[in-house]
């Protein structure tokens, strides 16, 4: 997943994936030290028991879905990028609506906002799937009609 926080991802996830993912985020271990090397190594478990895994966290800069590319490569499992890209505003206003330790210092938001580069192929994702407000799902896009004969 790719989005800011606030985005929508974990709402998508829950809809989409959680049937049949292992459901992986730093923000189940909200207090744990070095969060992303744990991240890194439950991953690599999962994969390596054969499961298929969603890594729920902002990533918003390919330096930081690297890791994650590779783990899936080491693994020999495809691997993709949904990219769920609502307007920051958006982002900012369910944001003050959340409550408690829910509710994100408005600077982290901004400065996911300025790390976000849109997932790319070039990154070595399989496929990359973009989630607009609004937007089918992408296992139900259909193609544009062809010219009218
Ligand atoms: N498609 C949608 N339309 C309107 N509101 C939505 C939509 N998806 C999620 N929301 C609402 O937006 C808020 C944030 O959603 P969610 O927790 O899924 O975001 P997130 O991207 O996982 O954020 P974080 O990175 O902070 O975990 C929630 O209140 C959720 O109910
Ligand atoms: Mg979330």
């Amino acid at each position: 997943m790719v989005g800011l926080q606030g985005a929508g991802k974990s709402t998508w996830v829950a809809r989409h994936l959680a049937a049949t993912h292992a459901v992986v985020s730093k923000d189940h271990w909200p207090r744990a030290r070095r969060r992303e090397a744990r991240q890194q190594r439950v991953v690599a478990e999962l994969l390596a028991a054969g499961r298929s895994v969603v890594v729920d966290n902002t990533s918003p800069s390919p330096e930081e879905r690297a890791p994650l590319v590779a783990a899936a490569r080491a693994a020999g499992v495809p691997v993709r990028a949904v990219w769920v890209d609502t307007p920051v505003e958006d982002c900012l206003a369910r944001n003050d609506a959340r409550e408690g330790r829910a509710r994100v210092p408005l600077v982290g938001v901004l400065a996911a906002r300025a790390r976000l580069r849109p997932p790319s192929e070039d990154e070595g994702f399989d496929r990359v799937d973009v989630v607009r407000p609004g937007s089918p799902p992408a296992d139900r896009r259909v193609p544009p009609p062809g010219p009218v004969r």
